[in-house]
């Protein structure tokens, strides 16, 4: 099955000049969405990981059910704001300004093994940043998985540990 049958890029989305990879088709194709979801598993089992973490909120659509079917964990790694109780937080630059982004302290034991899941690698900027914030909470992360890769902004440089993709886009 090509998976990309199941991708829309909706053209000048969210600014002019912008080609904008919709993934909404390939969630409401269950048979794709089950392929993505094996092929994704398949990808991630060798690094046998003790939790898949997923970053909002795209994020949390791949990782939740790729969790349920690897026997893992699932943990949420969120904007400034959402979650409750004792927090660690970690800010990053934007093209305009910094954003911040949270995880629960307790949510990772030291040396517990990650992989970390989103939908799409861009700039790789907020990957980059949710694997600092692992990090600094005494996780091992293993790798960084996505659906979607854009190749020509070169993402996977700025990240720092193996990373895969179901589809790359030139
Ligand atoms: C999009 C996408 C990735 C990120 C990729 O999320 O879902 O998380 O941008 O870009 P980068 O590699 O350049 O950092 P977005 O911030 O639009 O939010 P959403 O997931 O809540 O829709
Ligand atoms: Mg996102």
């Amino acid at each position: 099955m090509n998976l990309k049958d199941h991708i829309r890029g909706i053209p000048d989305f969210p600014k002019p000049g912008i080609l904008f990879y919709d993934i909404s088709p390939l969630l409401a194709h269950a048979e794709a969405w089950q392929v993505a979801i094996e092929r994704l598993a398949d990808a991630i089992r060798p690094h046998k990981p003790d939790l898949l973490v997923g970053i909002e909120s795209r994020g949390f659509l791949v990782a939740a059910p790729l969790a349920l079917t690897l026997g893992t964990g699932f943990v949420m790694v969120r904007k400034h704001g959402k979650l409750p109780g004792d927090k660690v937080a970690h800010s990053y630059d934007l093209e305009y300004g910094t954003d911040t982004i949270e995880i629960q302290s307790d949510a990772v034991k030291p040396g517990q093994r990650v992989v970390v899941l989103d939908d799409l690698l861009a700039t790789g900027g907020t990957m980059a940043a949710a694997i600092r914030l692992l990090q600094q909470v005494g996780a091992d992360v293993r790798a960084a998985a996505f659906l979607i890769e854009l190749n020509f902004l070169q993402g996977r440089d700025r990240i720092g540990v193996p990373a895969t993709s179901l589809m790359a886009y030139d």
